[in-house]
């Protein structure tokens, strides 16, 4: 058993400074995370193994970012009945959509819940694993309330710097 309640995998190291993003998510959460560098392609059998012993070692929700011919979310959905956030990186000269249709595109039955490209697909994957983590959780769930008060606490901000902004530019 691990402590861990949501891993966080991506294909390469080069994924590490997008992914970066979602794990300052589930910090400021306190949702204890693993992170493990798992491909698709490079080292198929380890993806199946590490997707089949999840669940018994405590992980509840299991985020995948890749890029390119983006199958790391994919693979791991076909060996897992645990949830799967897919996070299309951006790798190659297609610039994200190429992973962005390989991980969203999964046939019937074999979900990946599959966000934006990216830094925010990286933030929201983190999100949205907190809110299933809460389902179950209540200090989680308080965590998660929490942080969209601060979010909104962040946009009166904003509308304080804009109001100030058109009055310096009498606008
Ligand atoms: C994918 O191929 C990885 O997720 C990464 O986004 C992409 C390129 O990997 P490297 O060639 O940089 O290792 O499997």
């Amino acid at each position: 058993m691990s402590d861990s309640r949501v891993a966080v995998l991506m294909g390469s190291n080069s994924d590490y400074e997008v992914m970066a993003s979602g794990l300052r998510v589930l910090r400021e959460l306190e949702i204890p995370y693993e992170v493990r560098v798992l491909s698709a392609h490079r080292s198929p059998h380890r993806v199946a193994l590490y997707a089949s012993e999840a669940r018994e070692r405590g992980i509840q929700v299991i985020i995948a970012g890749a890029g390119g011919a983006a199958h790391l979310a994919g693979t791991l959905a076909a060996h897992t009945s645990l949830p799967i956030i897919g996070v299309p990186l951006v790798a190659s000269a297609l610039g994200g959509l190429d992973a962005l249709l390989a991980t969203v595109q999964m046939p019937g039955g074999v979900p990946v819940a599959t966000v934006g490209i990216g830094k925010s697909g990286a933030v929201n994957a983190a999100h949205l694993a907190a809110r299933i983590v809460a389902l179950g959780d209540p200090t989680v769930a308080a965590q998660v309330e929490l942080s969209r008060q601060a979010q909104a606490k962040r946009v009166e901000g904003m509308q304080a710097d804009i109001d100030e902004r058109l009055q310096q530019d009498k606008l």
